[in-house]
């Protein structure tokens, strides 16, 4: 069994909970209140800086690809070896939590610091990632930064733009500024990595859910992860007096709108299981109190870990929202933005870190996640294997989250053990 070397040298889940903390306001948050930090927003770059910072100080050379992905590395016995990929990504949703994010980018750098402490290095590179876009707050879809080392990026994925109406390599060219070392490149695509570089990536991560407290367990290990679509609907009638226009001569967008979410809801129940939608953004114009709604646009999320049950209900959820148009003489634009598939780890990888969580003291708890994470973009190029973390309530999204710092130990004796029989293994 691994020592934790956390009470001598001040290397610990503590730190990477204090850490996680720090990085939760001002610079490190766009909002004056509140924290959200966007890909390639100037918060994301006073991240990198002084993650970077932290990389260093745990004994890895830095570097930000194309992408904006920050990149620690830690040598194995011999330069160029293939590496271990421990990561997750910096960027939150709006008023985010603490922990979905940073936490696992900084157990893998506390990770390297208890390994370089010992002066103990391996057959493989440990290289710690941290992506820079994993929940899609700024573009349209998700994952760029993910799909970018993947090697999946595709030109229609660049193409989208944000709010300002600005592309992602429109944002990389101002955020090139901003960082700790000039960004010679600022193609994304050239994140790309060759899968013979690369031997697994493991990505430690909060729960977001609530099982692991039910169950009174630190830890637990992700089998796969769930497959999502995301889409646009754009929902339009005609923008009119609301005092003139009598009831029954009405197109409003907004009250056809409505229909339509609860019948979102009323599709996704019936189907039950792990099926789950979510009409999460809405927005709504011209956006006066006295003109009739002429166009509404609402985001929609639909997740299970059976495909087919995903696809189907997808497919339900679009003929209904049509009837519901039709009948209301509103016209409606149905776009698919991303198609995710669900992800399943490496069983390999997973028995191994099941032994590594028995070698630490904890319960081999299996867990399926309904969550998406890097993971089931990076199995495209290599390996995967995740961790989860205990969640307070199952809170997550939300500035409530809270994770506890003996969890974060117990994951970071976890990660060590992990590595330890990986080597062994080689
Ligand atoms: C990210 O947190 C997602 O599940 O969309
Ligand atoms: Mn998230
Ligand atoms: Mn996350």
């Amino acid at each position: 069994m691994v020592t934790t070397l956390s009470t001598d040298i001040g290397i610990s889940g503590a730190r990477v909970v204090q850490r996680c903390d720090r990085l939760g306001v001002q610079p490190y948050s766009d909002l004056e209140r509140g924290l959200f930090r966007a890909y390639l927003m100037p918060a994301h770059a006073a991240t990198i800086n002084t993650v970077a910072s932290w990389m260093s100080e745990a004994g890895m050379s830095t570097r930000i690809d194309g992408a904006g992905n920050l990149i620690g590395r830690y040598e194995g016995h011999k330069p160029n070896a293939p590496a271990l990929l421990i990561g997750s990504h910096l960027d939150s949703v709006y008023d985010a939590g603490f922990y979905d994010r940073p936490l696992g980018v900084l157990l893998g750098i506390e990770c390297v610091a208890a390994l370089s402490a010992e002066g103990r290095r391996f057959s493989f590179a440990i290289e710690v990632v941290a992506f820079g876009d994993e929940e899609g707050s700024r573009f349209p879809i998700s994952m760029i930064c993910s799909r970018a080392m993947a090697g999946t990026l595709t030109d229609d994925d660049l193409a989208g733009t944000d709010g300002g109406g600005k592309t992602p390599e429109q944002a990389l060219d101002l955020f090139r500024e901003w960082v700790f070392r000039p960004m010679h490149n600022i193609d994304p695509r050239s994140a790309a990595r060759r899968s013979e570089d690369i031997i697994a990536y493991l990505e430690p991560h909060i729960e977001q859910g609530p099982v692991l407290q039910a169950e009174d367990l630190a830890v637990g290990l992700v089998t796969g992860i769930a497959g999502q679509l995301r889409f646009d609907v754009e929902v339009t009638g005609t923008a009119a007096h609301a005092g003139t226009t009598t009831m029954h001569l009405r197109r409003d967008a907004m009250a056809g709108t409505a229909e339509m979410l609860v019948s979102i809801e009323t599709i996704a129940r019936e189907i039950g299981e792990d099926l789950v939608a979510t009409a999460g953004r809405i927005n709504a114009w011209p956006g006066s109190t006295n003109v009739i709604p002429g166009r509404v646009t609402f985001s929609l999320d639909i997740r299970s870990g059976n495909m087919e049950r995903r696809n189907s209900a997808a497919d339900a959820i679009e003929q209904s929202l049509r009837a519901i148009a039709k009948t209301r003489g509103l016209d409606l634009s149905w776009t698919q933005l991303q198609d995710l598939a669900s992800s399943p780890c490496d069983k390999d990888l997973s028995a191994l870190m099941g032994t590594a969580m028995e070698r630490a003291g904890h319960k081999k708890r299996a867990l399926v996640s309904g969550a998406g994470h890097d993971a089931m973009v990076m199995s495209d190029l290599c390996p995967t294997v995740m961790i989860f973390i205990r969640c307070k309530d199952g809170i997550s999204h939300n500035p409530a989250e809270r994770v506890r710092m003996d969890d974060t130990q117990a994951a970071l004796d976890v990660m060590l053990e992990f590595v330890t029989l990986l080597e062994a293994r080689a």
